[in-house]
């Protein structure tokens, strides 16, 4: 197996390499743009801490990471196995699989994590940060079984797996500077990674450019302006209170949420632990398509289930079986009846569908960088990792950047496509290397290759 990496010279002319994408290559050459993406100005609430804003290097390696099976520990599962992009990041089956057995709540669409003010993440919001979350699953005996119990290998186990995987000491020296894995590392490109993942190209933000939340959106219908103004406005005023646990315009959950009363468990008896929802966009595909039961027991299949619940908190939610349901959906201590019409609750259904995107869905850098081996066939390093001297008696010095102690070769073409083998060389304990050659017309392009030892 030959793996590639590496440098882009061109001596004499000046264009960059437009890599086409395709499956199994990563061009760092042009990382995609995942630090600087575009926002609506309305959206304002962000929970990216201060120590971890995200680079578009370290989004990269979170790409790689969330898609490589590897991170399993019989390398059967990624994250994007529960989370697929086509699914707005979540899983279409009640529970999913993992390497021994399925899952006990539904998993969640990872849409716009980053847009909320709850910092904790999970149904029941038991670990505090993005960055803590992301090792959970890695960790988790039954999702990709690193745990260091039940039989398991631990965690450090996995540090060694990646340690010896050639194409990860490039990403995370390119990422951090030298190639050392740890857990801090992993979890710091891979809340990176979730955290750029954005939608906000919706029917919702077309119409929410030009007006307020409570004025009507020129470009909805009738029944969706009918349905956000119900979603908006508290019971009291003959709205659904929806708004005040699912914020707008983020549609994040208040951090003083409570549970829903949802209380079903997915192992048996009840769980009234469940206080954070994912944001309420890209509920459904863009075709219309659910993304995916809701709540954290799947229990309810359809957006109109959804409604029926808040229309009529089910009885199951006395005092004693869940103290935990939220204060607004117990009003004056009986459980909340909207008494919503049909038309009511038809028209909260097509508002909910107005928050969803297209984009996220299909693009690229949030998709596999894997081919159909799960592997990555070539890797090109970035340009700012690498130099050129033109020295004066003709000659070019050739230097880069990359993982120490690793064995590269020089290759040249003048096409692109043939490429010859200049020299071997093995970059120093600090990653560098380099390598003088003759500057002789037609003009060449230089990278550095590197092989594989076969397993
Ligand atoms: C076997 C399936 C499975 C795998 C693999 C998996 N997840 Fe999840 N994920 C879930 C489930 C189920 C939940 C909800 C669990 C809960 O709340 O108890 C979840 C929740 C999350 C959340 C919380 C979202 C929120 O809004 O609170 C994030 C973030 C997340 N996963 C990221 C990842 C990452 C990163 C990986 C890979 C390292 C990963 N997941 C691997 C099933 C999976
Ligand atoms: C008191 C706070 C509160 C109110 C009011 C509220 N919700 Fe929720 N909502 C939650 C919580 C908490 C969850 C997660 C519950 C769980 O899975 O156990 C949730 C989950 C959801 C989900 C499922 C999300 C998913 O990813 O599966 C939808 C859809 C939803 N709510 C819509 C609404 C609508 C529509 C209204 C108004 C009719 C509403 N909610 C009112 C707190 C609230």
């Amino acid at each position: 197996m030959k793996h590639a990496s590496a440098l882009k010279v061109l001596f004499g002319l000046s264009f960059a390499i437009c890599a086409q994408a395709q499956d199994g290559v990563l061009d760092l050459t042009t990382l995609h743009n995942y630090a600087n993406q575009s926002r609506p100005l309305y959206i304002t609430r962000d929970n990216t801490p201060g120590n971890n804003a995200i680079t578009d290097a370290g989004a990269t390696l979170g790409r790689v990471l969330f898609h490589d099976k590897r991170l399993s520990r019989d390398n059967t599962v990624s994250c994007a196995s529960c989370h697929q992009q086509s699914h707005a990041f979540a899983d279409t089956p009640v529970v999913s699989t993992g390497v021994d057995g399925t899952t006990s709540r539904h998993s969640m669409r990872l849409i716009n994590a980053r847009f909320g003010n709850e910092p904790r993440f999970f149904w029941d919001e038991r670990v505090t940060s993005l960055e803590n979350q992301t090792t959970q699953p890695v960790r988790n005996h039954v999702e990709m079984g690193f745990s260091g119990s039940s039989g398991d290998p631990a965690f450090a186990d996995l540090v060694t797996k990646l340690s010896a995987i050639p194409e990860y000491r490039v990403l995370f020296a390119m990422t951090f500077g030298n190639a050392t894995i740890s857990e801090v590392r992993i979890q710091r490109s891979l809340a990176q990674f979730v955290r750029s993942i954005q939608s906000f190209d919706s029917k919702y933000d077309t119409g929410r450019k030009n007006a307020n939340d409570n004025q009507n959106f020129a470009n909805f219908t009738t029944a969706e302006n009918a349905g956000k103004q119900l979603f908006l406005n508290p019971p009291p005023q003959g709205g659904a209170g929806c708004a005040a646990c699912h914020v707008p315009p983020e549609f994040s959950i208040d951090p003083n949420s409570r549970n829903n009363g949802v209380i079903g468990s997915l192992s048996g008896g009840i769980d009234t632990t469940n206080t954070r929802s994912p944001s309420l966009r890209d509920l459904v595909g863009p075709g219309g398509q659910s993304n995916g039961a809701f709540m954290h027991d799947g229990s309810l299949a359809t957006l109109a289930d959804v409604i029926n619940h808040y229309n009529l908190i089910p009885m199951t939610n006395t005092p004693t079986t869940n103290a935990n349901l939220d204060p607004r959906l117990r009003p004056g201590g009986n459980l909340q009846n909207l008494r919503l019409s049909q038309t009511q609750k038809d028209n909260l259904v097509a508002f909910m569908r107005t928050l969803t995107g297209t984009s996220v869905y299909t693009e690229e850098k949030w998709s596999n960088p894997f081919n159909a081996q799960n592997e990555l066939e070539l890797i090109i390093l970035p340009e700012n990792a690498s130099t050129i001297t033109k020295n004066a008696n003709g000659t070019a010095t050739l230097r880069c950047l990359s993982a120490a102690n690793l064995s590269y070769q020089l290759e040249s073409s003048t096409d692109l496509e043939h490429w010859s083998t200049v020299g071997t060389m093995t970059a120093d304990a600090a990653g560098l290397i380099e390598r003088t050659v003759n500057i002789v017309p037609p003009a060449a392009f230089y990278r550095f290759t590197y092989t594989v030892p076969s397993p």
